[in-house]
Order: structure tokens, then C-alpha cells, then sequence
């Protein structure tokens, strides 16, 4: 059977984004159609300056979403990651594979180090090593496939090319895994900065749509998203972004696609009242079964102990033979 893992970190709260682009086909059909591995991706939340408590409230907000989202116990796995300790051994035989240069030319350390540069902080290790520790979460469970957002794609196939390698020098070891990405909606864009992605950790509230964001708040937002100077509604990407990403989130909503839905509007403002209300839609019945699983906190961290449980079994004999494939001595046991 075809073996899925994805993950999702603790940064902020869920947005429109990471629903369209991920949660949303893990829930409709990944974990219908594999053994899947959903996974809250809290020691990725420490590559950043983080407060610790608000890394916990968001780790259980998240798995607590996954959840409200249709990720259903009886068919996949959800877990948080810093439960399985496979995770970190992994990880530090994939560094040894891996090579400086390799991990310095990701887009997203580029990206994030360069930011916390210009606002005069440090970078962590770890947001350098980052990809290492993507790669031992996917790899430590025989992958083959990876459903991700667009800006994920550089990192699995990294993974990929540490897997190769891996498997080169020491034997074979690991599955080569491969990402997949959504039709449309694989990179939602801020709604105030259509050329950037809509990136949860961002600081610019007002062009992110967050899961639990209320009705109102919703049609507030796409209906002051910035839009082209043009007048005609079309769908490209490169010459009308606010429009074109408007289209997409409708398109990923109705199930129509982007194309086609730009003949239907001759207004803006008929654009923006149609997504608004798709949106609500699709969020409502989220919000409403997260209220219902907030009111207990216990039977969310029954399904995490028995999430975690599961993972620890499927990782522990791959990251067993990754140990004895590079040479460590096995303790006698
Ligand atoms: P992250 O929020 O970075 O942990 O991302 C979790 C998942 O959501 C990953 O698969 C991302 O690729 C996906 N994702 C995050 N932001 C977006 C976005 N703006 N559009 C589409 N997918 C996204
Ligand atoms: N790096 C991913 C992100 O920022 C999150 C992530 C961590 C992940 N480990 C993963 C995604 C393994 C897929 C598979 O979105």
C-alpha cells in the first residue's frame, strides 16, 4: 500500500493556504486511498524565535484542526513530531549525507535568514539543518509520496537526493519518495501582496485568511484584496496576480477551474462577493467541529498517544537499519 506522510509546523495559526494547498487533499482523499502519516511538526517551530508556550497552544490548535479538517483516527495517523524520537536520530545520520552547500541554496533558508538579518537578529543552526530533519520525517517511514504546497517542492526533492545517496554509499536503505501537489491552489497568495505566498508566520494580517477566522472577517478580507489595475477578469498569473489567485481560491473551493471561472465574472466586485461566500463555505463546517473538539481536550490527546504509538513502530526498524548501514556499533542489548 502506497505510505504518505506530510507535515505541518507550528508557526502561527492555519491559514486558507495550508487548507487548499494541503490539509484540505490530505483529508478528501489521501488518507483514503493510503497509509498516511499526518504529523505536527513542532521541532521545525524552533528554527525561528519562538515563544514556548505559544508553540504548544499552536501544536495542539494544529492537531486539533487536522482533525476538524476530516482527518479521521480510524484511517490515517496524526501525531506531533517531538513524540518520536526517530525523528531527531534520523536526522543527524542525514546531515552526514547531506553537504553544507546544499542545505545553503534552499529558497526558504535564503528567505528567512535573509529576513532576520535585516531586522538585526541571528540565524539558528537549524533553520540551516531544517531540510535534514524534513528529510528524516519523510524518510524514517518508507514515503512514497509527499502531498505539499509549491514551496515544499525543493525540500522533498532534496530529500530525494539524500535518500539516492544514502542509499549509494551504504546500501539500500530508504524509498525514494516524491511530492504531489494540488491542481490548483498549490500556492495561494497574500491577499494584500499577490506576488507573496500566503505564509502563516507572516506579519500582514489583513491579506491572510486563517481557518478560524470569522464569517465576517473573511468577506472583509477579500473584498479589500488588492486587485489589478486592469478591468477584465482573466486568469493570468504573471499580469493580473490579485485576480488570478482570487480565481484560484474560488476555482480550489467550487471545484471549477481557474480558466473557466474568469469568463463568468465581468466585475471585480462580483469576483470578490462569490470567493468570499465559497470560502465561508468551506470553512464553516471546519470552525464548527473545531468549537465541538475544543470543548474536551482529552479524546485530541488520545488519538496524538495513539498517533505517536503507531509512528514509533513504523520508524524505529528503518532508522534501526539506517544506524547499522552506516556503521554505528548496535548496542548489545
Ligand atoms: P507550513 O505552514 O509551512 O507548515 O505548511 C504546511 C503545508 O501547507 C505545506 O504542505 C505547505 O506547502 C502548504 N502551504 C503553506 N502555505 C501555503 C500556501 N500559501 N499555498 C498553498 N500551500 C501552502
Ligand atoms: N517544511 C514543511 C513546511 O514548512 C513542513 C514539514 C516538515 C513537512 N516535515 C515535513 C512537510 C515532511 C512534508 C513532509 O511546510
Amino acid at each position: 500500500m502506497t505510505r504518505i506522510f506530510s507535515g505541518i509546523k507550528p508557526t502561527g495559526h492555519l491559514t486558507l493556504g495550508n487548507y487548499l494547498g494541503a490539509v484540505r487533499r490530505w483529508a478528501e482523499v489521501d488518507q483514503h486511498r493510503a497509509d498516511a502519516l499526518f504529523c505536527v511538526v513542532d521541532l521545525h517551530a524552533l528554527t525561528v524565535d519562538h515563544d514556548p508556550a505559544r508553540v504548544r497552544r499552536l501544536s495542539r490548535q494544529a492537531a486539533t484542526l487536522l482533525l476538524a479538517s476530516g482527518l479521521d483516527p480510524e484511517l490515517c495517523t496524526v501525531f506531533v513530531q517531538s513524540h518520536v524520537d526517530e525523528h531527531t536520530r534520523l536526522s543527524y545520520l542525514l546531515e552526514c549525507v547531506a553537504t553544507d552547500g546544499e542545505m545553503r541554496r534552499m529558497i526558504q533558508y535564503k528567505e528567512k535568514a535573509a529576513r532576520e538579518r535585516a531586522r538585526g537578529g541571528s540565524v539558528r543552526l537549524s533553520l540551516l539543518t531544517y531540510p535534514a530533519l524534513m528529510a528524516a520525517d519523510i524518510l524514517a517511514y518508507g514515503t512514497d509520496e509527499v502531498p505539499v504546497g509549491d514551496d515544499q517542492t525543493q525540500h522533498v526533492e532534496l530529500t530525494r537526493d539524500l535518500a539516492v545517496r544514502f542509499n549509494q554509499r551504504y546500501g539500500h536503505t530508504f524509498v525514494v519518495p516524491r511530492a504531489t501537489r494540488p491542481e490548483v491552489a498549490a500556492r495561494v497568495m497574500n491577499l494584500q501582496e499577490p506576488l507573496s505566498k500566503m505564509g502563516k508566520s507572516d506579519d500582514s494580517g489583513p491579506g491572510i485568511v486563517y481557518l478560524l477566522d470569522e464569517p465576517d472577517t473573511v468577506r472583509k478580507k477579500v473584498a479589500r484584496a488588492v486587485t489589478d489595475s486592469g478591468q477584465d477578469v482573466a486568469y493570468d498569473r504573471e499580469k493580473q496576480p490579485g485576480i488570478a489567485n482570487l480565481l484560484e481560491i474560488l476555482a480550489s473551493c467550487t471545484g471549477g477551474s481557474p480558466e473557466a471561472l474568469s469568463g463568468e465574472y465581468r466585475s471585480y466586485g462580483a469576483l470578490k462577493k462569490d470567493t468570499a461566500e465559497a470560502v465561508v463555505e468551506v470553512l464553516r463546517p471546519v470552525r464548527e467541529r473545531h468549537q465541538a473538539l475544543c470543548a474536551d481536550p482529552a479524546p485530541v490527546d488520545d488519538v496524538l498517544r495513539r498517533g505517536a504509538e503507531r509512528a514509533r513502530e513504523l520508524a524505529r526498524p528503518t532508522v534501526d537499519a539506517a544506524y547499522r548501514a552506516i556503521g554505528l556499533l548496535p548496542a548489545a542489548g
